[in-house]
Formats: C-alpha cells, structure tokens, sequence
C-alpha cells in the first residue's frame, strides 16, 4: 500500500476513534457506582466499550478511505474491476471477533462468580416484595423489620427475596445489579455496598397500577453506626414506646393522619377515627384494628379502594405488631 493511504487511513481511524471515545465518556452514561459489584460490573462494560470503539474506528476509517478513494468520476458508467475474496482478511476477521467475544465471555463470567461471594459474614436481609411496597427484616437481628433499608458499609449482605403477589424486581442504580422476587421461589443477591449515603431502591418490574410508587430508600452505612441502629431501633420496637416506633419504622405516616405521631397522611384512612370506623364494621375496635394491619381488604373504608394499603405487615414479628395495634388503638382513643 502507499504511504499515502496508510496516512489517510490512519488519520480517519484516529478522527473516528476520538469521537467515539468522547461520546462514551461525556454524557456520563451511568449513575456513580457505590458497591463492589457495581465495580467489576463496571469493569466489563468498559473492556467491551473499548474493544467496540476499536473496531467501530477501523470499520469507519476503511469506509470513509473507500468512499474518497474509489469513487466514481463524474460521468463514469464502467463497471468496476472483477475482485475475488482474500483468504488473509477472512480468517483475520473470523479469527479476531472469535477471540474478542470469548475473551468478553470469560470475563463476564469471572466477574458474576465474584459478583456472587457472600464471604463468612454477610448481613442476612430477608426481603418481601407486595403491591406496592418492600419489607427488609434482618434474620440475625430477632426479625427486626423496617421498610428503610440499612446496611453497613464495606460487609456483603446477602439478600433473599420473596413475592407475595405478582413478579417485582429489585433494583439500586448505584449497586447495578437487578433481581426478580418471584411468588413460590426465594431468589438471591449479594450486594457489598463500598460507598456510605443514600440511595433509592426501586420495582423495576411493572407490577400493577402502583409499580411507579413501589420506592424505598437504602442508607449505607460505617458498621458501627449500623451496630448502634440495630440495637437502638430493636430496643424502641421492644420497649415502652414500641409501638410508635413500629408505626414510624413502618412509614404508616406517609398514608395516614394520626395525631399522637404528627402524621398527616391523605392517602389512606383517618386512623384518629379508627373508634367510628370500627362501630361502621361492626368490630371491637382492637380486633378490627389488628385485621385491618394484617389483612387489609377485609373491611375497606367507604371511599377508599381496595389494594393499596400493602398486605405485607402481617409478616411483622408479633411483638411489634401487638405494640402497633395497642398504639393505635390507645391514640385513636384518645384523638379528638
Ligand atoms: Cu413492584 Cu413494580
């Protein structure tokens, strides 16, 4: 070949690769990663953005050399010169996407089998999705229950999924990886959050009229903070005042007003009227307090519609659930 045209062709490769490397840099295509696996996730998706750029370089060096080179005169109407193939460039672009992906391959499945590894010590997080909201309890800690997630930071926490309803997926943009919680089967995930702060947790599987609203909040937090939480909230769930605790914990508020909490919630009944709601069901007021937490669409206030309030709270450790319903049950009381 001539000088001529390796130099153009070097020129254009080099044009093409510098594009292509800006657009994959800026914008910053993916959100900040905050665990382990994030990272080597991470890892493959540059190996193979790089190796993508290369190749998208080449192919669009080639092509803009031929288009320059080989077109035709104005007024040309001859046919172009017979060519047969060349076996050099076959095996070659047989031979090196062979390698390429394989090697894609290898790494990929490297970086999942890491990706899985709990370590001796992982933070067991038990997790229960519902239409349409999650549950964490940790196992390790007496089934302490919450709906915000905490974990500390730099340990593995291994996670068990289950489903009561319909498929939902769990999803932190920051930890990158996806699982289903699947009705009748536990599903798994390891995640070792590297990064303290707050991030969302979101159903990425459209599970029904509330998936858009099915978010719960992760904080990641140093060990020691965490250590202090579990004790601290394990002995507000048990003690005198347990009861709130669980209503605040719960994040009962954010649907209903109760006075005795400072809640202010419109999206579900008025719980300081919990005592004439019971009269209308016809029910002790502690009974219908505790079936109304439990199984939420036996009685379903006039005017409200079925299915929004999450069926998931009977899953709370009967301590906290009988230190809820005495809670509301005195509080309602005692509203005016
Ligand atoms: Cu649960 Cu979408």
């Amino acid at each position: 070949m001539r000088r001529g045209a390796v130099l153009q062709l070097t020129v254009f490769g080099l044009a093409a690769g510098v594009i292509t490397t800006v657009v994959a840099l800026y914008p910053h295509w993916l959100p900040p990663t905050a665990s382990e696996q994030a990272d080597r996730i991470g890892y493959v998706f540059w190996y193979a953005t790089i190796i993508c750029a290369a190749i998208f370089a080449i192919v669009a060096a080639v092509l803009a050399y031929s288009v320059v080179k080989f077109r035709a005169a104005p007024g040309d109407d001859s046919d172009g010169a017979p060519i047969h193939g060349h076996t050099g460039l076959e095996i070659a672009w047989t031979a090196v996407p062979f390698v390429l992906v394989t090697s894609i391959g290898i790494f990929s499945a490297i970086v999942l089998a890491r990706n899985d590894r709990t370590g001796d010590n992982p933070v067991r997080i038990d997790v229960t999705a519902q239409q349409f909201a999650w549950s964490f309890k940790y196992p390790q800690n007496k089934n302490l229950a919450t709906n915000v997630l905490r974990l500390p930071v730099d340990r593995p926490a291994r996670f068990t999924f289950h489903a009561l309803d319909v498929i939902h997926s769990f999803w932190v943009p920051e930890f990158a990886q996806k699982q289903d919680a699947v009705p009748g089967i536990d599903t798994h995930l390891t995640i070792t959050p590297n990064k303290v702060g707050t991030y969302p947790i979101i159903c990425t599987e459209l599970c029904g009229l509330g998936h858009p609203l099915m978010r719960n909040t992760v904080i990641v937090m140093p060990q020691r903070a965490f250590d202090r939480w579990v004790k601290g909230a394990g002995a507000a769930l048990s003690g005198p005042g347990a009861g709130k605790s669980v209503f605040t914990s719960q994040g009962c508020g954010a649907c209903h007003t109760l006075q005795a909490a400072g809640a202010t919630g419109k999206v579900g009944p008025d719980l300081d009227k919990l005592p004439e709601e019971a009269k209308k069901a016809g029910k002790p007021l502690d009974a219908f307090v505790r079936e109304s937490i439990v199984n939420p669409n036996a009685y379903v206030a006039p005017g409200f519609p079925k299915n929004v309030m999450p069926q998931t709270f009977g899953s709370l450790p009967k301590a906290q659930l009988d230190a809820l319903v005495q809670y509301l049950v005195e509080s309602s009381k005692g509203a005016k």
